[in-house]
């Protein structure tokens, strides 16, 4: 059998030095944990146990889920965040236990934007008729964006002036020395999904007239100063990244033309690390099914530099699909999700299924899975 190229270790550059060396190209996505035992922004033993077990899992990367940079940037009040140096704090063992086991530690950073102050997706909320945005009485607060928009059907959202965009900037580059601090090696900024990042960059959603709308250099100011704000800080031998929509998936929205000339040029402020994902402003008009994103890390992938790590994510969930989207070029890796949510070994698991040594914990050697 050729050896897997799932397995075949890879390095994500840094601007200086080594860079980010993965021992496999399998990586866990970020995902809201909605578990903290305060509304305080700081991890606990859930963020451990979860990102824990799938760096002993065998996972090459493993992506802590959305962490805001500011309080008002959070989707619930169940999340994480990096605005101080208590969560700074808390994160550090997190990082260090995903270290001993092999894995490479980043963390999302992320910003709401209209999309914040909800309740968060917890089945118990839901069950409870608590969904949507944050009622006044269970703490919600007001939400800021590029130009309110009726398309979240959420509690109206006011628009940013430029003193905010401004200030926001800089909160980005704060936790990013934060997550420094805690031991981070990567950091995946949240351009995705309809957040505020996203917010911006769509034509759906962005209707401000000022150099923060209109054209695509326009929508496309925040991020680049944001990327700019966080590669300042970020230390030059540590991988940088971000998750995109590649598209809206609606007519005169974003679109992937627009994302690949993007990805571009962030390429050349220092990101070197790409998700490519989809969606996120208004209702779902995609597609799904198993890899179905996989095409928009293929476009990004064959613009960019041969050096930077592009990453496809979306119902990949066999061994064999994620091999194929490799050898076939399409991506550089595989964020595996709710697959890995299930099995926590799934990329040991993988090895296995694809004659690869793996990374199987000591612990669990006579285990017979
Ligand atoms: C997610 N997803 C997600 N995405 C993101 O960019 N930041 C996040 O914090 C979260 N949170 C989150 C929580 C949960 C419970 C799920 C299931 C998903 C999206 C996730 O990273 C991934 O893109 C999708 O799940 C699609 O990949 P899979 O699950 O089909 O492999």
């Amino acid at each position: 059998m050729p050896q897997s190229k799932l397995f075949t270790p890879v390095t994500i550059p840094a601007r200086s030095g080594a860079g980010l060396a993965l021992r496999n190209r399998a990586v866990l996505p970020p995902m809201c944990q909605y578990s903290i035992d305060k509304q305080d922004g700081v991890p606990t033993s859930w963020q451990l146990v979860h990102l824990g077990s799938r760096a002993s899992g065998g996972f090459g990367l493993v992506i802590a889920e959305a962490t805001a940079v500011v309080p008002e940037g959070r989707i619930s009040n169940l999340d994480v965040g990096l605005w101080n140096d208590e969560q700074v704090q808390a994160w550090k063992p997190i990082t260090q236990f995903i270290h001993s086991q092999g894995a490479a530690a980043g963390v999302q950073l992320a910003h709401a934007g209209a999309k914040a102050s909800t309740y968060g997706w917890l089945k118990e909320l839901e069950e409870a008729g608590k969904t949507g945005s944050l009622s006044e009485a269970d703490g919600g607060w007001q939400t800021v964006t590029s130009s309110p928009s009726e398309l979240y059907g959420l509690n109206p959202a006011a628009e940013m002036s430029r003193e905010q965009i401004a200030e926001s900037v800089q909160s980005w580059a704060d936790a990013a020395r934060r997550a420094d601090e805690a031991g981070f090696d990567l950091i995946q900024i949240h351009g995705a999904h309809g957040y505020l990042i996203h917010q911006f960059l769509s034509p759906l959603s962005n209707q401000r007239t000022d150099e923060y709308g209109g054209s695509w250099e326009n929508r496309t100011r925040y991020v680049r100063e944001v990327v700019s704000a966080v590669a300042a800080v970020w230390p030059h031998d540590k991988a940088l990244g971000i998750r995109l929509s590649g598209e809206d998936w609606v007519e005169d929205g974003w679109d992937i033309e627009q994302t690949v000339r993007l990805a571009q040029e962030l390429y050349t402020l220092g990101v070197r690390a790409f998700d490519l994902s989809s969606a996120g402003i208004g209702p779902y008009h995609g597609p799904t099914g198993p890899g179905y994103q996989v095409p928009l890390a293929a476009a990004v992938k064959a613009a960019l530099p041969q050096d930077a790590f592009v990453t496809a994510v979306g119902v990949i969930t066999e061994p064999a699909q994620a091999e194929h989207i490799l050898v076939t070029h399409q991506a550089d890796g595989v964020s595996i999700g709710r697959a890995a949510l299930g099995d926590p070994q799934w990329a040991n698991r993988a090895a296995k299924a694809l004659g690869a040594p793996g990374a199987t914990p000591a612990q669990y050697w006579r285990g017979r899975w």
